[in-house]
């Protein structure tokens, strides 16, 4: 942390109390309050967090207002169009680009981790055919802890880099099978000889009864797509992640409860949602009915794939997944989506919409993937289990950094206490 000279000055209760302010290397100062109980018998008041620093971290940085995302420093669009997803998951975890043996090393050692153990085919046997695949990876990452007992010591750095490993090397296959036994398909193995979106892709499509030849085209298109989500600061799940491991959980658990947290459609369920939205607007002559309705504080409706806590400008990922979008049609020749014309003309007509501009609301990483994804031929349902591959490693690398640091404590937010104060209990005859 950058220490300052700069304090901040509070008055409460009549005392003045000088807060240290520590400045970052990118972004807003901070006001350390870790003393301010203690030293004046008062909490701070940020339900949601929107003002509030969990931790300091050097991996991802995100600048709203001018739409950036840096990974360690490298602007996504850059990597996105230069990198590819190991060589990212690389960056995030070690914090540099990696020299060509060391890349080749990580994807040697990432492609050796990508089979299950084979007793945890049974798991997935214990869930009705039509489970939501996101219920199947909570369970079956979960399950990850009653199996590989030599990596859950997290006060050992071998046993954290180990998990880490298995964690992003057999997410693709925990997803590829969710996926496969919820089409009746049998279960297909990752192959060595494949990289890693090609893996994901043969192991979700192939069948025992044919060859499956792999598209470069939607490989690299994965790829891309997984390089889109890999890490975002410290978003709903990621802090998820980061406040149950600060209990000293085992990572298998506390991966398994980031993937709980981001299927919320208010998050990573945003995708699968998004495309239910545009398949029921259907035409873009119905598009002012529901920009009317997300603009109504009577109805619930929202414009899903649009607006963010932190992006008060454009998603840069956006962009990039609205490019990919029209590659990856017009590759495959699906002319005239009708969702992506939908999608395209939604975008525009909120974007001019000045309830959109004044609320700084605009399409979001969520917002184009689910066209790629189907167009890819998945479901809807496969959307956010594929975000949560992805974000693996951005869950894993924050989770390392916050182990390895020596200011790591358990989580433990208080309250605004608005509740009845001290009674005495009143037997049922007196009520
Ligand atoms: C992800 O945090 C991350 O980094 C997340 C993520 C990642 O990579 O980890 O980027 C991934 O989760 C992207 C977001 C996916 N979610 C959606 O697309 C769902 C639709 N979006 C909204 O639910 C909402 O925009 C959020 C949850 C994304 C952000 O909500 P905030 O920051 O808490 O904003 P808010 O709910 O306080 O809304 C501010 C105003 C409100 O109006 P007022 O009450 O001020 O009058 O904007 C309105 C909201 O009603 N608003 C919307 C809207 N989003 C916000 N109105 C219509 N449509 C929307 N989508």
């Amino acid at each position: 942390m950058t220490d300052s000279n700069k304090t901040a000055t509070l008055t409460v209760h009549g005392e003045t109390y000088e807060l240290p302010v520590h400045s970052p290397t990118a972004g807003p100062d901070v006001i350390d309050i870790r003393k301010l109980y203690g030293d004046a018998g008062v909490f701070t008041y940020d339900p949601g967090f929107t003002s509030t620093a969990s931790c300091d971290s050097t991996i991802t940085y995100i600048d709203g207002e001018k739409g950036e995302l840096l990974h360690r420093g490298y602007p996504i669009d850059q990597l996105a169009e230069k990198s590819h997803f190991l060589e990212v998951c690389y960056l995030l975890l070690y914090g540099e680009l990696p020299v060509a043996k060391d890349l080749e090393t990580f994807e040697t050692t990432i492609t050796r981790h990508t089979m299950l153990h084979e007793q945890m085919q049974y798991f997935y046997r214990g869930f009705r055919r039509d489970a939501h695949p996101m219920a199947i990876m909570v369970g079956v990452v979960g399950a990850m802890s009653a199996f590989y007992h030599d990596s859950t010591d997290i006060t050992d750095p071998h046993q954290r880099e180990v998990a880490s490993h298995r964690l992003i090397a057999k997410m693709p296959t925990i997803a590829a099978w969710a996926y496969k036994y919820h089409t009746g398909q049998p279960f297909v193995y990752p192959r060595n000889d494949l990289d890693y979106a090609s893996n994901f892709l043969r192991m979700c499509f192939s069948v025992p009864a044919e060859e499956y030849e792999v598209n470069p085209i939607l490989s690299r298109a994965m790829d891309r797509i997984l390089t889109l989500h890999a890490d975002h600061e410290q978003n709903a799940s990621t802090s998820t992640v980061r406040l149950a491991s600060s209990s000293g959980a085992n990572p298998f658990a506390c991966i398994a409860a980031g993937i709980a947290c981001l299927w919320g459609p208010a998050h990573g369920g945003a995708n699968q949602a998004c495309l239910e939205m545009l398949e029921e607007i259907g035409s873009v002559d119905r598009i002012p009915e529901y920009i009317a309705r997300a603009k109504d504080k009577n109805d619930p409706f929202r414009l899903m794939g649009f607006g963010h806590r932190v992006y008060k400008n454009f998603d840069p990922r956006a962009k990039v997944m609205k490019q990919s979008a029209d590659e990856v049609l017009d590759l495959l020749g699906i002319e005239n989506n009708p969702k992506l014309q939908v999608a395209k003309e939604l975008e525009r007509e909120a974007l001019e919409d000045p309830y959109f501009a004044e609320k700084k609301l605009f399409p979001n990483v969520d917002f184009y993937s689910g066209i790629i994804l189907e167009a890819m031929g998945f479901p809807t349902s496969m959307f956010t289990p594929i975000f949560a591959l992805s974000r693996t490693v951005g869950w894993v690398s924050q989770w390392k950094e916050m182990i390895a640091d020596p200011q790591n404590k358990i989580g433990r937010p208080r309250q605004l206490y608005l509740g009845e104060t001290m009674r005495d209990y009143v037997d049922i005859e007196n009520r």
